[in-house]
């Protein structure tokens, strides 16, 4: 193979995510301790404690980009959702939504993290669908008027699926894509604003461009990490528009607290670490400088930095980025281990990495790592940002709810552990409130406080895992629910 290809390839690998990193390690966290902890005890009673979905994981009914995803399949006839399943119904939350209230107040949580369909409130260009808003603002009025205190929305305006208008134009590669996002945020605000202050722009850019551009498993399919990196810079300026329209258009402090708008994305971190050897700590360098440190850093410079070495090369000034965070959102689940096989991709081709999977590490249903310690790591890093930290998700995919008690428990001794050290994190959003439909995996990945039977129970009842008693455990100790 040519080496200045293998070279790109190799970069590229690094860059989606799937090789080696360089954050700073730490020692295993002892289990008595994590047993001993009560978690979040101390942390005051702004601290948001909540649960967290997305419109077209759970609503059902939605007509976009990845309904029409899901109905294909790849050239060897595989379906593009394992087992070819369909978000048509999800967890059916568009008309169940009552029922996610009155979960979520059994919880004790005091956040629901929830998104908005824009397919659903903006079907065609620049129409507004009158009969959507006011379901969201039931929904949203119920929230606010939860059973023992108010459950705060955090609204989230984009995850992963776009309105088929806009999809057919090119989706984020149109030019006219970050003002016709910026127009839906200003809509959104001004329909929504008195109900909420909570705002999140957009949900992991960086895993939509690596799925949707670099790996091609989700739309729009394409395998080009330099339409990639253009992608997410076009998301960056989307997310800078946005935030500036909801601010305009937000003018009302919905929960008293002096503040009409709180903004952030939700940002999806990785730890990268190398099986070793120098040519993994280059590699690691690049997969961290993309995966986990492009956007934050776009944010707090007003410089995007790109780089995806021999592929593409993006500097472009954005000083409209700055300021745009009041809070960094990060959502957690995993870390990657990978070798470089440099020779072997030489003389066989394939790809120059593979996955070091230490199987004696406890993995979830979906293969991913359990590593509650990558989570500390990662919010030390992110802390000298300075921006207020949500985890805005964390959890685990799960199909018999033995292991989420722990995963919960871990987890949330991470957060305490970063807090202990200075780190402002103010919230922690378990994902998910319900199982619902795992994009690619379909109905495989059961990441739900509650479970549903979808194949089974027609009625879709949320059934509530072990794991619930452990969230209500962390609702008890911030004074969310009675002793
Ligand atoms: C993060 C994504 O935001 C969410 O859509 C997904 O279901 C979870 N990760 C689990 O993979």
């Amino acid at each position: 193979m040519n080496p200045v290809r293998l070279t790109a390839m190799v970069v590229v690998a690094g860059a989606i995510g799937i090789a080696l990193g360089c954050q700073r390690k730490t020692g295993a966290f002892d289990q008595q301790d994590i047993d001993r902890h009560h978690a979040f005890v101390g942390a005051g009673p702004g601290f948001l404690l909540g649960v967290a979905t997305s419109a077209y994981q759970v609503e059902g009914g939605n007509q976009n980009d990845w309904t029409d995803w899901e109905r294909g399949s790849y050239p060897d006839g595989q379906p593009h959702v394992a087992g070819g399943a369909s978000a048509s119904r999800a967890a059916d939350s568009w008309n169940l939504w009552r029922q996610d209230v009155a979960a979520i107040e059994d919880l004790g949580a005091n956040v629901y993290r929830f998104g908005i369909e824009w397919s659903r409130l903006e079907p065609t260009e620049g129409a507004w669908d009158a009969a959507a808003v006011a379901r969201y603002r039931e929904m949203l009025l119920a929230l606010r008027a939860a059973r023992r205190h108010p459950i705060a929305p955090m609204l989230n305006l984009y995850h992963f699926t776009l309105p088929r208008w806009l999809a057919v134009r090119g989706g984020w590669e149109w030019g006219g894509a970050p003002e016709a996002f910026a127009a839906f945020a200003a809509r959104a605000a001004d329909a929504f604003g008195d109900l909420v202050d909570l705002w999140c722009t957009l949900n992991e850019p960086n895993v939509y461009v690596t799925k949707g551009y670099m790996a091609g498993q989700w739309p729009p399919g394409i395998r080009d990490p330099g339409r990639g990196a253009r992608v997410l810079a076009r998301l960056l300026r989307a997310h800078g528009l946005a935030a500036a329209a909801i601010r305009a258009h937000d003018r009302v402090d919905a929960d008293g607290d002096g503040k009409a708008t709180r903004v952030g994305l939700a940002h999806n971190v990785r730890v990268f670490d190398p099986a070793g050897g120098p040519v993994d700590g280059v590699i690691a360098r690049i997969a961290d400088d993309f995966y986990n440190r492009a956007i934050p850093d776009a944010v707090a410079t007003g410089h995007i930095h790109i780089a995806l070495p021999t592929a593409v090369t993006i500097d472009e000034s954005a000083p409209e980025l700055r300021g745009t965070f009041d809070w960094l959102g990060i959502n957690y689940y995993t870390r990657d281990v990978l070798r470089s096989r440099l020779a072997g991709a030489l003389l066989h081709g394939g790809a120059p990495y593979e996955p070091v999977d230490d199987p004696t590490r406890p993995h979830t249903d979906m293969g991913w790592e359990i590593y509650p310690e990558g989570l500390y790591r990662l919010l030390l890093t992110f802390a000298p940002y300075g921006w207020p930290i949500i985890v805005t998700e964390s959890g685990v995919a799960d199909r018999t709810g033995i292991v989420r008690p722990s995963f919960i428990r871990s987890h949330a001794y991470a957060i305490d552990r970063a807090r202990a050290e200075g780190v402002p994190v103010i919230g922690y959003l378990h994902w998910s409130l319900m199982d619902n439909f795992e994009w690619s995996h379909g109905y495989e990945g059961r990441f739900g406080l509650y479970t549903i039977d979808f194949a089974g129970d027609p009625a879709l009842t949320r059934r509530p895992t072990p794991a619930v008693a452990t969230f209500q455990a962390l609702a008890t100790g911030l004074g969310l629910l009675p002793p």
